[in-house]
């Protein structure tokens, strides 16, 4: 693998899977899936398949019934079915699609019974009810500690950070605010010629961080360092990806109950949902290299940054499609070293200005 493939060449090269569970949580894919499902010869099968039938057939209904809401990580009720049975069954994407006739045991029946009745009366997110969740093509150990995994990055690293970055002049990676570790070592991953920090100012979550650096068997190439942004961490870095808290506490005392299960400080933060990330922008310039990139996600609150800086001509990833229907904003901003020097004093001004 060389850093300009894609995971799309790499699904390819090894015949696996990859492109179709990086794509879980497009609408298509799984839609495809789910209705495979619902199409399945359930009502002529053994009685004991039954209530598998019932899970798969209502498509999550019982989920849609008990208003649930999805959005971490997933499209709707019919792509958290696919998770549940992914689970349950421990099959990849591919194989449960390749596998729909396949008999279920009471045993597995009764776990998905009990899993789905889990996530409805605890309203937490179906990652959460099952302890892992698929990022990038790869599987990642989550639980409250972090957020769960949901990040537009997935779709960067996926096109190699074309056209922003040239990822073979990448070495140094640093992932801050890193949660469970997804985008950072999803980069490390698939990136075998970089190293990468990853960093974030909880312990919790740093030590959800290491599990999955151990899982993935990249403790070689990646370290966790604790820090309040940039306050313990030194050198430069080639890229800096960040997908930072940038909710205000007027919109987090909106949100559905699922969210209430995250740690409030992976999502909120002070200036209506500014602060870290204009921290972020103001600081980043003195750990990039000459010919760094920083790559900053705010998702809806694109347009409310730019309202803040209107000297600051913002360059945005466009992914071809508008932010998706489960309230996840695609806003990532993509700044060079010089252009982070050439505002700074915008930046500053902001954070100085008492609000
Ligand atoms: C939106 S979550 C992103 C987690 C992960 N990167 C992802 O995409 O799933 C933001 C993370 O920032 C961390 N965080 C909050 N304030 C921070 C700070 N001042 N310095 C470093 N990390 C911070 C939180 O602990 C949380 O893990």
């Amino acid at each position: 693998m060389t850093g300009s493939d894609t995971i799309a060449a790499l699904a390819t090269a090894r015949g696996e899977s990859a492109l179709a569970v990086v794509r879980l949580s497009g609408p298509l894919a799984v839609g495809v899936v789910a209705s495979r499902f619902t199409n399945a010869r359930l009502a002529e099968a053994p009685s004991h398949t039954a209530h598998v039938g019932w899970v798969t057939d209502a498509r999550g209904q019982k989920l849609d019934q008990a208003v649930v809401y999805s959005g971490h990580g997933v499209v709707d009720v019919s792509d958290e079915v696919v998770l549940l049975l992914m689970h349950v069954l421990s099959l990849d994407f591919e194989q449960l699609n390749d596998r729909v006739d396949s008999a279920v045991s009471k045993q597995q029946v009764e776990q998905a019974l009990t899993l789905m009745h889990k996530r409805i009366t605890t309203r937490q997110p179906m990652a959460y009810v099952l302890g892992t969740s698929v990022f990038a093509g790869l599987s990642f150990t989550v639980d409250e500690r972090v957020l769960v995994p949901r990040s537009p990055f997935v779709q960067l690293i996926d096109q190699a950070f074309q056209p922003w970055v040239n990822m073979s002049q990448v070495r140094q990676v640093l992932d801050l605010c890193t949660g469970s570790g997804c985008i950072g070592l999803a980069i490390a991953h698939y990136f075998d010629h970089c190293r990468v920090t990853l960093s974030d100012l909880s312990s919790d979550a740093l030590a959800v961080a290491a599990v999955n650096q151990k899982a993935l068997n990249l403790t070689a190439r990646s370290q966790c360092v604790q820090s309040d942004l940039f306050d313990d961490l030194s050198g430069e870095y080639d890229l800096i990806v960040t997908n930072p808290p940038y909710v205000s506490e007027h919109e987090y005392q909106q949100l559905p109950e699922e969210f209430s299960h995250e740690p409030k400080m992976a999502l909120v933060t002070e200036r209506g949902g500014l602060e870290i990330p204009v921290r972020i922008l103001s600081q980043a310039v003195d750990y990039l290299t000459d010919h760094g990139h920083l790559l900053l996600e705010v998702g809806f609150y694109d347009q409310a940054l730019a309202d803040a800086f209107p000297q600051v001509p913002f360059v945005w990833v466009d992914f071809g499609f508008e932010a998706d229907e489960a309230g996840d904003g695609q806003g990532i901003c993509v700044f060079t070293r010089s252009d982070l020097l050439r505002f700074k004093p915008h930046f500053d001004e902001f954070l100085n200005h008492v609000s």
